[in-house]
C-alpha cells in the first residue's frame, strides 16, 4: 500500500495524482486528495490540466463508477481512502468482485482480496488430473553442456531426453547428457534418450563410453503414427524413433516390452509446436515411472513431457532447455495446466 505522498517531491506527487485521476476520475478531488495526502486544490488543478489536454480519463481501467456505490465501499470509504491507496490498489478496488471478496473476508486490502480471487480462479481452472503441486514442477533455462548444477545429485528417477537428431548435436551433446544423467539419476534410475536412426550409432557409442555409471539396457522402438519420412541418403523410409535406454546401477522395475506405438493424440488438444506426441510421451512415462517419482527432461522444447507427466498425475518434474522461447512456452503450458489464464 502506498504511503501518503508527503515524503515525495512535488514532481513525484504530481505524477501520482495524475495516475490516480486517470484510473479513477469518478472520485472527487477531495477523495483523491485524501488518498494521496495533498490539497484538493492541487488535485483540481491537475484534473483541469488533464481535461485541457484531452486526456483519456479512465483509460487505464473501466470508466464504470458502480464500484463507488458498492455497499462495502460506502461503508468503509473513509478508512479505505485514508489508507494511501497505491495505483495498483485503486485499480483493484474498482473491480466489483474484489469489493465482494473484501466484504466476504472483512479486509481493507484490495490487493490481498485480488490475490485471493486469483488463487481461487486458478484452483477452479486447474487441470483435474494434476495431483502434484506447482512447486513440484521446475522449469529453467539451462544448457546441458554446463552439467546443469541446478539439479541435485541423485534427485531424479527418470531422465527423458529428446535430442535434436542432427549429427553435430548428437555428437556434441550426447556425452553431456550422459554425464548429467549419471549424476542426477538415483540408483536404478533410467535415462531414455530418444534419437532418430541416422546417428543412432554415434549416440549409442557416446552413451556407453562417456560415464561408466550408466549401462546400456536396451533399445526401444518408438513407432510414430505421423508419416514415414524418407531418409534420402540412407535409402530408407522410417516409422521408428529409437529410445536408447541406459540405467544407473541395477534396474529392478517392471519388465518392459521394447515396442511403443504412439496412440493418436486427443483430438481436442492443440498440436504440439515441436510435433512430439503428448500421448506417445505419456506411454513412455507411464511405463518408466510411478507416482511420486521425479522426471527430468533437460531438452524440454515446447513441454510435451510436462504435459504428458502432469496429465498422468503424481510425477514431479524438472524441465530445462537452452532456448528461452522453449522455456517460456513450457512455463506457460505448465502455468495454464495449473489454472492460470
Ligand atoms: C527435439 S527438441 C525437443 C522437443 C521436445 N521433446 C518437445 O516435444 O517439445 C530438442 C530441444 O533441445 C534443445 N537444445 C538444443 N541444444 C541444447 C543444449 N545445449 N542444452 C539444452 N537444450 C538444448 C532445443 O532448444 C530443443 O528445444
Amino acid at each position: 500500500m502506498a504511503k501518503p505522498t508527503k515524503q515525495f517531491t512535488q514532481a513525484k506527487k504530481r505524477t501520482i495524482i495524475k495516475e490516480h485521476l486517470l484510473i479513477a476520475p469518478e472520485l472527487s478531488n477531495r477523495q483523491i486528495s485524501k488518498i494521496i495526502g495533498c490539497s484538493p486544490t492541487t488535485v483540481g488543478t491537475i484534473r483541469q490540466e488533464l481535461i485541457d489536454k484531452n486526456a483519456q480519463f479512465g483509460h487505464r481501467h473501466t470508466q464504470d463508477d458502480s464500484w463507488t456505490k458498492h455497499p462495502y465501499f460506502i461503508a468503509n470509504k473513509d478508512k479505505l481512502l485514508s489508507k494511501g491507496l497505491s495505483d495498483k490498489s485503486l485499480r483493484a478496488l474498482k473491480n466489483k468482485l474484489v469489493l465482494d471478496k473484501m466484504a466476504e473476508i472483512g479486509s481493507l486490502s484490495p490487493r490481498y482480496a485480488q490475490r485471493l480471487l486469483y488463487k481461487e480462479k486458478k484452483l477452479a481452472n486447474k487441470d483435474k488430473n494434476i495431483t502434484v503441486s506447482e512447486q513440484d514442477v521446475r522449469v529453467f533455462l539451462g544448457d546441458v553442456r554446463t552439467g546443469l548444477p541446478q539439479i541435485a545429485d541423485g534427485s531424479v528417477s527418470l531422465c527423458f531426453v529428446d535430442i535434436p537428431y542432427d549429427r553435430k548435436a548428437v555428437e556434441e551433446l550426447t556425452p553431456h547428457i550422459a554425464k548429467t544423467a549419471a549424476r542426477i539419476l538415483s540408483d536404478g534410475g533410467s535415462l531414455l534418450l530418444m534419437v532418430g536412426g541416422s546417428h543412432l550409432d554415434i549416440a549409442l557409442n557416446k552413451l556407453t563410453t562417456t560415464d561408466k555409471a550408466l549401462k546400456f539396457q536396451w533399445d526401444i522402438a518408438y513407432v510414430c503414427q505421423r508419416g514415414t519420412p524418407l531418409i534420402q541418403g540412407r535409402r530408407v523410409t522410417t516409422a521408428v524413433k529409437h529410445i536408447l535406454w541406459m540405467v544407473k546401477g541395477k534396474y529392478d522395475g517392471p519388465i518392459q516390452y521394447d515396442l511403443i506405438y504412439t496412440p493418436p493424440d486427443n483430438a481436442d488438444k492443440e498440436p504440439h509446436p515441436w510435433g512430439q506426441s503428448v500421448e506417445g510421451i505419456k506411454c513412455i512415462l507411464e511405463r518408466w515411472s510411478v507416482e511420486g517419482d521425479t522426471i527430468a527432461d533437460i531438452m524440454c522444447g515446447g513441454g510435451s513431457t510436462a504435459q504428458a507427466a502432469l496429465e498422468l498425475g503424481g510425477r514431479k518434474l524438472v524441465l530445462s532447455d537452452i532456448d528461452p522461447k522453449s522455456v517460456k512456452t513450457t512455463k506457460n503450458l505448465v502455468a495454464k495446466m495449473f489454472g492460470a489464464k
